[in-house]
């Protein structure tokens, strides 16, 4: 949600501070901006609503930008102010120019103080009264740290800050509380940025600014202290993401690649945690004795990474026969949620930022609970602050769309959940190895196989051209996948679709399937079929036009359906995994085919990091 960058070295820092928003982009895409210093020490600030390409044409028409070398920047997902050319961000003073991600909950109490000391504000952002604050403690204090631990004490809410003053080219100051930042190290130059894709074509080295930590960012060092003022040393970390990873490699988008990429990471996830055939967590220090202490597990996360989640949930309780609940982050944090020592809470969260899982994994510390995250960003707030880690290795995720951490997150909790049915005695050996090959050796291939034979995918999208709304429907972990599909198409579609539990349907919702309604029926648990079989002749007594998700062994199923969606085998250890693969293509098949922004879909932004 938001993305910042900072330069300062001996190269281009426009073209530097460009490149590195376009790897941002996903993070939000309302508008963008850079400041930086000309080869005279003047601070340019060039900013616009919309794309990036808008400031990047204002940068090429600006000749001092080709000798810079030192400059912020910032792409955004608009939280106060309207997505306009003022609302973009630098924003500023005569003193300095400020990027910002995160949210100021105290601006208007700020700014009314401000504005009584005689600031003038130019937008409506919380961001410019951060900048104001500063500014203001800057001319009292004279002293820049000191101002920005003034300011700093006073400012509410979250944020991750890069900075510079006019009055020191060549020098970018950073802060973070509650919003990601990470400082990268070059030679002779370093770096500010939200995460290392930015930032990756350049250096893989980076520091993790830790909670309220302050940075001071030259082309020759960087000195980093804590909210006490003290010096302090992080590690030196080092990247394991190459810049093609961060790339489309030749793919018309980052969605279709990502998918294409579900099988090598499922091998990269599981493989590292089986060892004869079983799951072994040990080697991450993740004791599954854990499952036989606790009463019961909550899983909390949002978006996608709940549904996934909710796959996870169903093999708890199938394999390990412990009670498991999932809960959407932003509802449990204020649900006064009954969390405690005997809990174990799961959260789910390709980048670890997410605000209301991380506030949801600090309620669940307070209270008590142990705390288990499952995680794609190395070093994210979620992977440091939980008390184990399980990273998904699906390497950086750049469409908005979520596609192939969903596959690996789904595949990881479907291990742990075996894991966990094997320390409680609950799973049997034999079904315990069958799971695991089929985790590890049959699914991967099988969605491979799905990618390759996508005829019917794509004229089952074809099929929803001129839709505008439609039904998914399905039973037991079929509901929670057909959450997941309708989530997927209208993200990226814009097609109004709602998920239902399919025998739900009759006691309200049919009211609405006319003659021509879409209905996706997902069948991927054979013990469901004859219900769901059922559900379709009612559907298509109304005039629906069913779309079926489902594996070959679902003859009669399939004679109902107008299309049909390959799901490449009826073991439920992995039948729901793969299915979700046939729904991810069938939303990018109708998206792309639309003509739609696949990658950055309107209104969103990949990260949220605000409540
Ligand atoms: O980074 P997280 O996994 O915590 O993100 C959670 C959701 O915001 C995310 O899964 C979102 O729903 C996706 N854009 C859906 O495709």
């Amino acid at each position: 949600m938001c993305g910042i960058i900072g330069y300062t070295g001996k190269k281009e820092a426009a073209k530097r501070l460009l490149e590195g928003l376009a790897a941002l982009e996903y993070r939000g895409y309302d508008s963008a901006g850079v400041s930086f210093f000309s080869e005279e020490g003047k601070l340019i600030t060039l900013k616009a609503r919309g794309r990036l390409a808008n400031v990047s044409a204002k940068v090429d028409a600006c000749p001092e930008a080709k000798t810079s070398s030192c400059g912020i920047g910032h792409t955004r997902w608009a939280t106060h102010g309207a997505p306009s050319d003022v609302n973009s961000h630098p924003h500023g003073t005569d003193a300095l120019q400020l990027v910002h991600n995160g949210i100021i909950e105290n601006y208007a109490e700020l700014r009314e103080r401000l504005t009584g000391e005689g600031y003038v504000f130019l937008s409506e952002t919380d961001t410019e009264v951060a900048a104001v604050l500063l500014t203001s403690y800057y001319k009292k204090l004279g002293d820049k740290e000191a101002a920005f631990y003034a300011a700093m004490q006073e400012l509410v809410g979250s944020y991750a800050f890069a900075c510079v003053f006019a009055d020191e080219p060549g020098t970018v100051y950073a802060a973070r509380m509650g919003s990601p930042l990470i400082v990268g190290v070059g030679k002779g130059e370093n770096y500010v940025a939200s995460d290392i894709t930015a930032i990756l074509r350049y250096t893989k080295h980076y520091y993790q600014l830790g909670e309220r930590d302050f940075a001071v960012v030259r082309p020759d060092g960087v000195t980093v202290k804590n909210s006490r003022g003290e010096e302090v040393h992080p590690p030196l970390e080092t990247a394991t993401w190459d810049v093609e990873a961060a790339e489309k490699g030749g793919y018309p988008h980052f969605m279709i690649k990502e998918i294409n990429e579900e099988a090598k990471t499922l091998r990269d996830t599981l493989s590292p945690r089986i060892k004869n055939g079983l799951p072994d967590f040990s080697g991450e220090g993740f004791d599954v004795s854990v499952f036989r202490q606790i009463d019961k597990v909550h899983i909390v996360a949002c978006g996608t990474a709940m549904f996934a989640g909710c796959a996870g949930k169903c093999k708890l309780e199938e394999y390990a026969k412990l009670p498991a609940d999932t809960e959407i982050a932003s509802e449990f944090r204020y649900a006064e949620p009954l969390v405690g020592e005997g809990d174990l809470v799961i959260l789910v969260s390709q980048s670890g930022e997410t605000a209301d899982t991380l506030a949801a994994l600090r309620l669940a510390k307070a209270r008590g609970a142990k705390t288990l995250g499952v995680v794609n960003v190395i070093g994210s707030s979620i992977a440091r602050e939980a008390d184990h880690v399980l990273y998904t290795w699906a390497g950086p995720e750049i469409s908005v769309c979520s596609t192939k951490a969903y596959t690996v997150q789904a595949a990881l909790m479907t291990l742990l959940a075996v894991s966990a049915g094997l320390a409680r005695g609950t799973l049997a050996e034999k079904r315990a190895r069958e799971v695991v090959s089929l985790l590890e050796h049959d699914l991967p291939g099988e969605i491979d196989g799905i990618l390759a034979n996508d005829g019917g995918i794509r004229a089952a999208a074809h099929s929803l051209m001129d839709t505008k709304s439609m039904f998914f429907i399905g039973r037991g972990a079929d509901r929670f996948l057909a959450m997941e599909g309708s989530l997927k198409l209208k993200e990226i579609t814009y097609t109004h679709s709602e998920a239902y539990a399919a025998g739900e349907l009759k006691h309200g919702t049919i009211s609405l399937i006319e003659p021509g309604t879409p209905v996706v029926a997902c069948c991927t648990v054979p013990a469901m079929f004859e219900k769901m079989l059922s559900n379709i002749r009612e559907v298509k007594a109304r005039g629906a036009r069913v779309i079926a998700l489902c594996p070959a062994s679902a003859e009669d199923i399939r004679g109902e359906a107008d299309f049909v969606l390959p799901v490449p085998t009826d073991d439920t250890a992995v039948s729901t995994i793969a299915g979700a693969t046939s729904l991810q293509l069938l939303a990018y098949f109708l998206a792309a085919e639309r003509g739609l922004d696949v990658d950055k879909p309107r209104n969103l932004a990949k990260s949220v990091t605000v409540e």
